[in-house]
This record gives C-alpha cells, sequence and structure tokens, in this order.
C-alpha cells in the first residue's frame, strides 16, 4: 500500500490510505492557493491542528455535509459540538488513539488556537500520523522548540513543516527543526498564502539540502504526491 498526499496550499493537506481518505485543516473556499472548494471533498475524517481560521477552514460546512468524523483538541471539539457537528472525537496533546484508519497523537506547538467566533480554542497541536506503516508528522503552526528532538524519537517517514515565517517559524528555524526531526523527507506548508508569509521555496530547499539529511519536498497546490 502507499499513502496518497493531495495539497490544497496553505496548511492543508489529503491524505488517501485505503478507503480512508482524511483532511488535515481544510482551509479551502478562503485560501487564495487552493482552486479546490469545500463542496468538492469527501473526506472520511478531518484533523485539525489549532483553532484558526486558516486551518478549521470550512470544516463545519464539510462535517455537516459528509458527516465525517472530526478529530480535535477537546476545547475545539466542543465548539464543533455546539456548532451542530455530530461526529467529533476529542483528543489532547500528548495523547495517542487508535481509529480505523491508523493512529493519532496530537503532539506539542507553540502557537495560539483561538476560534473564529473568538472562543477558547484551548492549546495548539502537532499531529503524528501513522498509517499503515508510516508514521508523519504535521507540526500545525509552531514555532521552533527544542522538544522535536522528542518527536524524532517515533522514526518518522515524513515530516510537514511551516517555513512562512511571522506567524510560524521560518525557512531558518525550519532547518533546524529538520535537524531535530531526522525525517527522511520533509514538505513545507503555510508559505506563499499571503504578502507576509512569502517564501523561495526552491531556496529553502537547497538550504536543506545542504545543511540537513533530509530530502525536501516542494509541492504545489493541487499537487499529487505519494509517499512509498
Ligand atoms: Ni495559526
Ligand atoms: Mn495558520
Amino acid at each position: 500500500m502507499s499513502l496518497e498526499l493531495t495539497y490544497f496550499g496553505h496548511s492543508a493537506f489529503q491524505i488517501r490510505s485505503g478507503k480512508h481518505v482524511l483532511l488535515i485543516d481544510p482551509f479551502l473556499n478562503d485560501n487564495p492557493l487552493c482552486n479546490t472548494m469545500a463542496q468538492d471533498v469527501d473526506p472520511t475524517a478531518i484533523l485539525l491542528t489549532h483553532g484558526h481560521g486558516d486551518h478549521v477552514g470550512d470544516t463545519l460546512e464539510i462535517a455537516r455535509r459528509t458527516n465525517c468524523l472530526v478529530i480535535a483538541n477537546f476545547e475545539i471539539s466542543n465548539w464543533l459540538q455546539a456548532q451542530g457537528v455530530k461526529h467529533v472525537h476529542s483528543m489532547h496533546l500528548g495523547g495517542e488513539h487508535e481509529f480505523e484508519f491508523g493512529k493519532v497523537k496530537l503532539t506539542l506547538a507553540h502557537h495560539g488556537s483561538q476560534l473564529p467566533d473568538g472562543s477558547y480554542g484551548g492549546n495548539p497541536a502537532g499531529l503524528l500520523l501513522k498509517l499503515e506503516d508510516r508514521v508523519i508528522y504535521h507540526a500545525g503552526d509552531t514555532a521552533l522548540f527544542l522538544d522535536m528532538q522528542l518527536i524524532a524519537d517515533e522514526n518518522l517517514d515524513l515530516a510537514i513543516l511551516p517555513i512562512g515565517d511571522n506567524y510560524t517559524m521560518g525557512p531558518a528555524d525550519s532547518v533546524r527543526a529538520i535537524d531535530f526531526l531526522r525525517a527522511p523527507t520533509v514538505i513545507p506548508c503555510h508559505y506563499n498564502t499571503w504578502p507576509v508569509i512569502a517564501q523561495d521555496a526552491r531556496k529553502w530547499a537547497e538550504m536543506v539540502r545542504a545543511e540537513t539529511e533530509s530530502e525536501p519536498v516542494v509541492l504545489n497546490s493541487g499537487d499529487v504526491w505519494t509517499l512509498q
């Protein structure tokens, strides 16, 4: 089996694993980089890293239409249920749970998490996904932090890291993160969505190749890439 990743720009990814379709941080309709609309996706589960609008995105619309499972921290889960989302699984930092599609663990992230209507969104998270025999880390929005060395102990196959700077770590700190994480492959996200997070991904990739052991994979919005 292999995992098929689709990038929608910003931090939004779809991962297809057999009959399971996971949507991470589905910011689609208002995402300037994304041509796919909320009505075009049909996930079996949505996973949220934190409460900000550019991550919760179109979760309400998609979840109401498809009745898919939504996995998020406790505070966001409560908020989703109050908005009429029925099929919610709440977790929190450090906890792992086995779902039909594989395991999810919420990891630390250093950021905020307020929901779009001003509600408290709890602590932000990263996602550690164990799908088939692969381990994928989506860092969410975060600063560089030393505890990424603990996440490296999970033997990552792929790390997805923000590089946009300003709201999250930028390219230079992401290279330090890659050095901590020791994933063979890294994909950048959370950049070029707006001018304030504009980055040159080619320069970033050159830096990753020169300074780390990891192979950078730069995806454009709409690209489909297979993790073998
Ligand atoms: Ni954020
Ligand atoms: Mn963000």
